[in-house]
C-alpha cells in the first residue's frame, strides 16, 4: 500500500467495470473509490469504498495492519460508493466505532441497519489516535447534508469526501506529484459539474473554512491525492462553483436529416468570424449530456437548437435544457433556434424551458427555420452567432 505520509496510507481501490457512475456517468477511464487508513495507536480508517470491493479492500488493509484491529472508522459521506462496505467492517472489526455527525447516523442505520457504536462529533471537534489528531469540519450539501471534512493536524492531510474528486481510475500513481494529471482536469470538471454543480452556494461556504487551514495534501474520495497542485484544485472549484467561465461558446444541437445542423455551422462559422476561439460543438443525440454539461461550466455562452417532434421540442434538448436547469447554472448567455416541417414548435419551447428552468441572459434574435436553409435563413443565423460573439466580447473589460 501506498504510505501518503507518516504511517498514512491509501487503502483505496479501482473500479474499471462499472459503465455508468450512479447508473449515468459514463466512466470511459474507469473511477477509483479512495479509502485511507490512520496506523497509530488507535487504528482509524477514513471512508470505505463500494461493497463490490470489499475483497480488495480488506487485503489492502491487511497488507497495512495485519491481524490489528481497526478502532475508528470516520464517515465523511454516507453515499454508498463509501459507505457500502461499513457494514461488513462491522462484521470483520466488532468492536469498530463510528466517527460521524448527527446526520451521518440516521443514514447508517438507514442504509445499513447500523445504531450503535457511534461517537457524535461536532463542528470543530477533535480525537486523538496517538501521535496523530483528527478534526473536523461540517461541508455540507457538498454534495450530501451530511457531509463533512477531516483534517489530520500533524501532517496537514485534509480528507475532504467528495471535493476535489475526480473521475479516472488510479493507474499506479496516487499523489500528483507522481503521476501525469492530464486526463484528470476535464474529468474533475465533468465529475463537479454533474454531481456537484447544483450546489455552488454551499462549495463556497467550504472553500471559506478550508482556505484559513493549513493543508499540505488534499485527499479526495475519488482520483489522486493533491500536493503539487492545491492551489490549482482549490481555484478550480472556486471559479466553478461561483459559475465563472472563460470565453467561448457551446454550440449544441439535434438534428434528424441534418438541416438544423446546416443552421448550427452556419452560426459556428459566424461566431468564429467575429473573434471566439473557443467554441465547442455537440449532437445532442450523440454526446453524452455530461461532456455538455461539463462544457457549459466552461464557457458562458450556449447555443441550442433543434428539430419539432410531435408538436414539441425534440426529445433529447428537452432533457438537456432541464439537466442544465436543474443545475442552477448563473451568469450565462444562450441564444437559440429550431426547425419544424409543417408547424413549429422546437423555438418556442426553448424560449419557455429558458424562462422557467434555465434563466440565462437571452444573446440575439432566436431563429426559426421550416424545413431546408434558405439565404434569409442563413443570414439570420449568421446574425445570432455574431450577437452571441459580441456579447462575450464585451465582457473582455469586465473581466
Ligand atoms: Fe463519491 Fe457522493 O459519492
Amino acid at each position: 500500500m501506498i504510505e501518503i505520509k507518516d504511517k498514512i496510507y491509501y487503502v483505496g481501490v479501482n473500479d474499471r467495470n462499472k459503465s455508468r457512475f450512479e447508473g449515468l456517468w459514463p466512466l470511459p477511464n474507469g473511477v477509483s473509490y479512495n479509502s485511507y487508513l490512520i496506523d497509530d495507536d488507535k487504528v482509524c480508517l477514513i471512508d470505505t469504498v463500494e461493497v463490490d470491493f470489499f475483497t480488495q479492500f480488506i487485503e489492502n488493509i491487511h497488507e497495512v495492519i495485519g491481524d490489528r484491529p481497526i478502532d475508528y472508522i470516520v464517515i465523511n459521506h454516507m453515499e454508498p460508493d463509501h459507505s457500502g462496505s461499513l457494514g461488513l467492517i462491522k462484521k470483520f472489526y466488532p468492536n469498530v466505532k463510528f466517527i460521524g455527525n448527527k446526520k451521518t447516523f440516521g443514514m447508517l442505520s438507514g442504509f445499513y441497519g447500523i445504531n450503535g457504536d457511534t461517537i457524535e462529533i461536532k463542528e470543530g471537534d477533535s480525537i486523538s489516535l496517538g501521535k496523530h489528531n483528527i478534526s473536523f469540519t461540517m461541508i455540507p450539501m457538498v454534495h450530501w447534508p451530511e457531509t463533512m471534512a477531516t483534517l489530520e493536524t500533524t501532517t496537514n492531510i485534509l480528507f475532504s469526501g467528495d471535493a476535489f474528486g475526480s473521475f479516472g481510475a488510479l493507474n499506479g500513481g496516487l499523489i500528483d506529484s507522481d503521476i501525469c494529471c492530464d486526463p484528470f482536469w476535464l474529468e474533475m470538471i465533468r465529475y463537479y459539474s454533474n454531481i456537484v454543480g447544483k450546489y455552488g452556494v454551499p462549495v463556497q461556504n467550504a472553500l471559506k473554512k478550508l482556505v484559513e487551514m493549513k493543508i499540505d495534501y488534499i485527499c479526495s474520495t475519488h482520483g489522486p491525492v493533491w500536493h503539487e497542485y492545491i492551489y490549482k484544485v482549490m481555484s478550480l472549484y472556486n471559479m466553478m462553483s461561483k459559475y465563472e467561465t472563460d470565453e467561448g461558446i457551446v454550440i449544441c444541437y439535434g438534428t434528424m436529416y441534418g438541416n438544423t445542423e446546416r443552421m448550427a455551422e452556419v452560426i459556428a462559422r459566424a461566431a468564429s468570424n467575429a473573434g471566439i476561439k473557443n467554441i465547442v460543438m455537440y449532437n445532442v443525440s450523440k454526446t453524452d449530456h455530461s461532456y455538455i454539461i461539463r462544457d457549459v461550466f466552461r464557457y458562458r455562452g450556449l447555443i441550442v437548437g433543434a428539430p419539432t417532434y410531435n408538436t414539441g421540442l425534440y426529445h433529447e434538448m428537452d432533457t438537456l435544457l432541464n439537466e442544465i436547469g436543474n443545475r442552477d447554472v448563473k451568469n450565462h448567455y444562450i441564444g437559440w433556434f429550431g426547425s419544424y416541417g409543417w408547424a413549429g414548435k422546437a423555438v418556442a419551447k426553448i424560449k419557455e424551458l429558458n424562462e422557467t428552468h434555465l434563466h440565462f441572459e437571452k444573446v440575439g434574435i432566436p431563429v426559426e427555420m421550416k424545413q431546408s436553409m434558405t439565404p434569409e435563413v442563413a443570414a439570420q443565423c449568421e446574425a445570432l452567432g455574431k450577437a452571441m460573439a459580441e456579447r462575450l466580447k464585451a465582457d473582455r473589460c469586465a473581466d
